[in-house]
Protein backbone atom coordinates (compact mmCIF):
# COMPACT_ATOMS: atom_id res chain seq x y z
CA UNK A 1 0.00 0.00 0.00
CA UNK A 2 1.77 3.27 -0.82
CA UNK A 3 0.41 6.75 1.63
CA UNK A 4 -2.08 7.64 -0.58
CA UNK A 5 -4.29 4.43 -0.50
CA UNK A 6 -7.58 4.51 0.78
CA UNK A 7 -8.16 2.91 3.61
CA UNK A 8 -11.97 3.80 5.14
CA UNK A 9 -14.72 4.91 1.89
CA UNK A 10 -18.40 5.46 3.36
CA UNK A 11 -20.29 6.69 -0.06
CA UNK A 12 -23.81 7.82 0.69
CA UNK A 13 -24.03 6.09 4.03
CA UNK A 14 -27.47 6.21 5.35
CA UNK A 15 -29.06 4.35 8.79
CA UNK A 16 -32.29 4.15 9.92
CA UNK A 17 -33.83 2.79 13.16
CA UNK A 18 -37.57 2.32 12.74
CA UNK A 19 -38.60 6.30 11.58
CA UNK A 20 -35.73 7.65 13.24
CA UNK A 21 -32.38 8.49 10.91
CA UNK A 22 -28.96 7.79 12.71
CA UNK A 23 -26.92 8.97 9.19
CA UNK A 24 -28.08 10.60 6.41
CA UNK A 25 -25.96 10.23 3.48
CA UNK A 26 -22.46 10.02 4.82
CA UNK A 27 -19.80 10.06 2.51
CA UNK A 28 -15.74 10.47 3.41
CA UNK A 29 -12.68 8.77 3.13
CA UNK A 30 -9.63 8.53 5.17
CA UNK A 31 -6.40 7.84 3.46
CA UNK A 32 -3.70 4.79 4.91
CA UNK A 33 -1.85 6.60 8.30
CA UNK A 34 -4.39 9.52 8.85
CA UNK A 35 -5.74 10.09 12.39
CA UNK A 36 -9.35 11.69 11.38
CA UNK A 37 -11.03 13.01 14.44
CA UNK A 38 -15.23 11.99 13.69
CA UNK A 39 -16.70 15.03 15.97
CA UNK A 40 -20.45 16.36 16.59
CA UNK A 41 -23.03 16.79 18.96
CA UNK A 42 -24.41 13.96 21.30
CA UNK A 43 -26.45 11.98 18.73
CA UNK A 44 -24.95 13.13 15.58
CA UNK A 45 -24.36 9.92 14.35
CA UNK A 46 -20.51 9.15 15.05
CA UNK A 47 -20.83 5.78 17.18
CA UNK A 48 -23.56 4.29 14.74
CA UNK A 49 -20.99 5.39 12.01
CA UNK A 50 -18.14 3.69 14.03
CA UNK A 51 -20.28 0.40 14.48
CA UNK A 52 -21.12 0.38 10.49
CA UNK A 53 -17.70 0.25 9.81
CA UNK A 54 -16.92 -2.43 12.13
CA UNK A 55 -19.77 -4.45 10.32
CA UNK A 56 -21.86 -4.41 13.83
CA UNK A 57 -25.13 -2.99 12.00
CA UNK A 58 -25.63 -2.90 8.31
CA UNK A 59 -26.41 0.58 6.48
CA UNK A 60 -30.10 1.07 5.24
CA UNK A 61 -28.38 2.12 2.10
CA UNK A 62 -25.15 3.28 0.62
CA UNK A 63 -22.07 1.44 0.44
CA UNK A 64 -18.73 0.51 2.48
CA UNK A 65 -15.37 0.07 1.49
CA UNK A 66 -12.47 -0.59 3.90
CA UNK A 67 -8.91 -1.84 2.30
CA UNK A 68 -10.70 -1.02 -1.17
CA UNK A 69 -13.11 -4.17 -0.67
CA UNK A 70 -16.84 -3.88 0.36
CA UNK A 71 -16.91 -4.52 3.85
CA UNK A 72 -19.96 -6.53 3.74
CA UNK A 73 -18.79 -9.00 1.02
CA UNK A 74 -14.75 -9.18 2.68
CA UNK A 75 -16.39 -9.39 6.51
CA UNK A 76 -13.99 -11.66 8.22
CA UNK A 77 -10.73 -10.26 5.81
CA UNK A 78 -11.24 -6.95 6.59
CA UNK A 79 -12.17 -7.25 10.32
CA UNK A 80 -9.04 -9.29 10.80
CA UNK A 81 -6.93 -5.82 10.16
CA UNK A 82 -9.08 -3.94 11.85
CA UNK A 83 -10.09 -3.35 16.02
CA UNK A 84 -11.81 -0.83 18.15
CA UNK A 85 -12.09 -0.01 21.85
CA UNK A 86 -14.73 2.30 23.14
CA UNK A 87 -14.89 4.15 26.95
CA UNK A 88 -18.63 2.92 27.28
CA UNK A 89 -18.60 -0.79 25.54
CA UNK A 90 -16.49 -3.14 27.93
CA UNK A 91 -15.07 -6.96 28.19
CA UNK A 92 -16.73 -9.54 29.89
CA UNK A 93 -17.22 -8.46 33.34
CA UNK A 94 -17.03 -11.54 34.63
CA UNK A 95 -13.16 -12.68 33.12
CA UNK A 96 -9.82 -11.57 34.13
CA UNK A 97 -8.20 -8.92 32.59
CA UNK A 98 -5.39 -11.01 31.93
CA UNK A 99 -8.32 -13.96 30.52
CA UNK A 100 -10.45 -11.28 28.69
CA UNK A 101 -6.94 -10.65 26.37
CA UNK A 102 -5.93 -14.12 26.24
CA UNK A 103 -9.20 -15.07 24.69
CA UNK A 104 -9.58 -12.04 22.31
CA UNK A 105 -5.51 -12.71 21.31
CA UNK A 106 -6.72 -16.26 19.93
CA UNK A 107 -9.73 -15.25 18.56
CA UNK A 108 -6.98 -12.82 16.82
CA UNK A 109 -4.69 -16.06 16.10
CA UNK A 110 -2.11 -13.08 17.49
CA UNK A 111 1.33 -14.41 17.88
CA UNK A 112 3.43 -14.57 20.69
CA UNK A 113 0.18 -13.43 22.11
CA UNK A 114 1.55 -14.02 26.02
CA UNK A 115 4.39 -11.28 25.32
CA UNK A 116 2.28 -9.05 23.27
CA UNK A 117 -0.40 -9.11 26.38
CA UNK A 118 2.18 -8.20 28.91
CA UNK A 119 3.96 -5.42 26.44
CA UNK A 120 0.25 -3.89 26.29
CA UNK A 121 -0.43 -4.37 29.61
CA UNK A 122 3.18 -2.48 30.64
CA UNK A 123 2.23 0.10 28.35
CA UNK A 124 -1.30 1.01 29.71
CA UNK A 125 0.07 0.53 33.61
CA UNK A 126 -2.11 -2.13 34.06
CA UNK A 127 0.05 -5.31 35.08
CA UNK A 128 -0.62 -4.94 38.65
CA UNK A 129 -4.03 -5.73 37.22
CA UNK A 130 -3.72 -8.70 35.29
CA UNK A 131 -5.43 -11.45 37.65
CA UNK A 132 -8.22 -8.87 38.75
CA UNK A 133 -11.58 -9.72 37.72
CA UNK A 134 -12.52 -7.03 34.82
CA UNK A 135 -15.89 -5.77 36.20
CA UNK A 136 -14.28 -4.95 39.72
CA UNK A 137 -12.06 -2.12 37.59
CA UNK A 138 -13.01 1.34 37.60
CA UNK A 139 -14.43 3.00 34.38
CA UNK A 140 -10.31 4.38 33.59
CA UNK A 141 -8.99 1.17 34.27
CA UNK A 142 -11.66 -1.05 31.78
CA UNK A 143 -11.49 1.74 29.22
CA UNK A 144 -7.42 1.18 29.11
CA UNK A 145 -8.10 -3.04 29.23
CA UNK A 146 -10.41 -2.05 26.01
CA UNK A 147 -7.07 -0.61 24.34
CA UNK A 148 -5.20 -2.62 25.04
CA UNK A 149 -7.54 -5.16 23.32
CA UNK A 150 -8.18 -3.06 20.53
CA UNK A 151 -4.45 -3.10 19.76
CA UNK A 152 -3.90 -7.24 20.25
CA UNK A 153 -3.90 -7.71 16.74
CA UNK A 154 -2.10 -4.87 15.70
CA UNK A 155 -4.69 -3.22 13.59
CA UNK A 156 -4.14 -1.55 10.42
CA UNK A 157 -7.41 0.24 11.05
CA UNK A 158 -8.20 1.62 14.23
CA UNK A 159 -11.60 2.72 15.71
CA UNK A 160 -12.01 4.51 18.80
CA UNK A 161 -15.29 6.23 20.38
CA UNK A 162 -14.12 8.44 22.86
CA UNK A 163 -11.25 6.60 24.17
CA UNK A 164 -10.06 8.70 26.52
CA UNK A 165 -13.80 9.75 28.14
CA UNK A 166 -13.35 8.31 31.41
CA UNK A 167 -9.68 8.97 31.43
CA UNK A 168 -7.84 11.51 33.87
CA UNK A 169 -6.04 14.10 32.51
CA UNK A 170 -2.56 11.95 33.03
CA UNK A 171 -3.88 8.96 31.97
CA UNK A 172 -5.72 10.92 29.08
CA UNK A 173 -2.10 12.26 28.23
CA UNK A 174 -0.45 9.04 28.37
CA UNK A 175 -3.11 7.35 25.93
CA UNK A 176 -3.05 10.07 23.40
CA UNK A 177 1.01 9.81 23.10
CA UNK A 178 0.71 6.10 22.94
CA UNK A 179 -1.54 5.94 19.77
CA UNK A 180 0.42 8.91 18.40
CA UNK A 181 3.68 6.87 18.77
CA UNK A 182 2.17 3.26 17.92
CA UNK A 183 0.28 5.04 14.38
CA UNK A 184 3.78 6.66 13.78
CA UNK A 185 5.22 3.20 13.89
CA UNK A 186 2.93 0.97 12.25
CA UNK A 187 1.62 3.66 10.02
CA UNK A 188 -2.04 2.49 10.97
CA UNK A 189 -5.04 4.14 10.29
CA UNK A 190 -7.41 5.67 13.32
CA UNK A 191 -10.67 7.54 13.19
CA UNK A 192 -11.46 8.76 16.55
CA UNK A 193 -14.49 10.42 18.10
CA UNK A 194 -14.27 12.48 20.97
CA UNK A 195 -15.48 15.50 23.02
CA UNK A 196 -12.46 16.35 24.37
CA UNK A 197 -10.57 19.06 22.25
CA UNK A 198 -7.32 18.02 23.60
CA UNK A 199 -7.08 14.63 21.85
CA UNK A 200 -8.54 16.60 18.74
CA UNK A 201 -5.45 19.08 18.74
CA UNK A 202 -2.81 16.80 19.67
CA UNK A 203 -3.61 13.88 17.37
CA UNK A 204 -6.17 14.38 14.47
CA UNK A 205 -4.78 15.62 11.06
CA UNK A 206 -8.18 15.93 10.11
CA UNK A 207 -11.35 16.58 11.61
CA UNK A 208 -14.84 15.75 10.30
CA UNK A 209 -17.59 17.65 11.98
CA UNK A 210 -21.03 15.54 12.12
CA UNK A 211 -24.48 17.27 12.36
CA UNK A 212 -27.54 15.72 12.19
CA UNK A 213 -25.59 12.61 10.20
CA UNK A 214 -23.73 14.35 7.70
CA UNK A 215 -20.35 16.09 7.65
CA UNK A 216 -21.25 19.46 7.56
CA UNK A 217 -17.04 20.98 8.44
CA UNK A 218 -13.84 19.14 7.40
CA UNK A 219 -10.32 20.07 7.39
CA UNK A 220 -7.22 20.56 10.02
CA UNK A 221 -8.17 22.52 13.43
CA UNK A 222 -6.56 25.93 12.57
CA UNK A 223 -8.37 25.23 8.71
CA UNK A 224 -11.65 24.54 10.51
CA UNK A 225 -11.29 27.75 13.04
CA UNK A 226 -9.98 30.28 10.79
CA UNK A 227 -13.23 28.93 8.55
CA UNK A 228 -15.52 29.53 11.31
CA UNK A 229 -13.56 32.88 12.99
CA UNK A 230 -12.91 31.26 16.19
CA UNK A 231 -9.91 30.80 18.63
CA UNK A 232 -10.94 27.78 19.93
CA UNK A 233 -12.26 24.13 18.48
CA UNK A 234 -14.34 24.48 21.59
CA UNK A 235 -16.17 28.31 20.38
CA UNK A 236 -16.21 26.10 17.05
CA UNK A 237 -17.68 23.16 18.33
CA UNK A 238 -20.24 24.97 19.67
CA UNK A 239 -21.36 27.06 16.92
CA UNK A 240 -22.04 24.22 14.61
CA UNK A 241 -23.93 22.17 17.12
CA UNK A 242 -26.12 25.22 17.95
CA UNK A 243 -26.32 26.82 13.97
CA UNK A 244 -29.13 25.05 13.62
CA UNK A 245 -31.44 25.59 16.21
CA UNK A 246 -30.56 29.25 16.68
CA UNK A 247 -32.05 29.45 12.90
CA UNK A 248 -34.90 27.25 13.22
CA UNK A 249 -35.69 29.56 16.55
CA UNK A 250 -35.35 33.07 13.86
CA UNK A 251 -37.68 31.64 11.41
CA UNK A 252 -40.04 30.61 14.42
CA UNK A 253 -39.83 34.46 15.32
CA UNK A 254 -39.78 36.03 12.40
CA UNK A 255 -43.33 34.22 11.16
CA UNK A 256 -45.15 34.64 14.73
N1 LIG B 1 -30.32 1.19 18.28
C1 LIG B 1 -30.88 2.38 18.10
N2 LIG B 1 -32.23 2.51 18.02
C2 LIG B 1 -32.81 3.71 17.83
N3 LIG B 1 -32.13 4.86 17.70
C3 LIG B 1 -30.80 4.81 17.77
C4 LIG B 1 -30.09 3.57 17.98
N4 LIG B 1 -28.77 3.82 17.99
C5 LIG B 1 -28.64 5.17 17.82
N5 LIG B 1 -29.85 5.75 17.69
C6 LIG B 1 -30.10 7.18 17.47
O1 LIG B 1 -29.30 7.59 16.39
C7 LIG B 1 -28.76 8.89 16.64
C8 LIG B 1 -27.24 8.83 16.53
O2 LIG B 1 -26.73 8.12 17.65
P1 LIG B 1 -25.18 7.90 17.88
O3 LIG B 1 -25.03 6.99 19.05
O4 LIG B 1 -24.56 7.50 16.60
O5 LIG B 1 -24.71 9.37 18.25
P2 LIG B 1 -23.26 9.91 18.67
O6 LIG B 1 -22.87 10.92 17.66
O7 LIG B 1 -22.35 8.78 18.90
O8 LIG B 1 -23.60 10.68 20.03
P3 LIG B 1 -22.79 10.77 21.45
O9 LIG B 1 -21.89 11.96 21.31
O10 LIG B 1 -23.88 11.03 22.43
O11 LIG B 1 -22.08 9.49 21.67
C9 LIG B 1 -29.28 9.32 18.00
O12 LIG B 1 -30.37 10.17 17.81
C10 LIG B 1 -29.67 8.03 18.66
O13 LIG B 1 -30.72 8.21 19.57
MG1 LIG C 1 -21.36 8.04 20.56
Amino acid sequence: MVHSDIVVEMQHVRKEFGSAVAVNDLSFQVNEGEIVGLLGANGAGKTTSIHMLLGLITPTSGSIRLFGKDLERNRVEILEKTNFASAYQFLPWNLKVWENLFVFAEIYRVKHGRKRINDLLEMFELTHMRDRITGALSAGEQTRVNLCKALLNKPRLLLLDEPTASLDPDQADKVRKIIAALQKETGMTVINTSHNMIDVHELCGRILFMQNGRVTAEGNAEEIMRQYGSASLEEVFIRIARTPVLEKLEHELATN
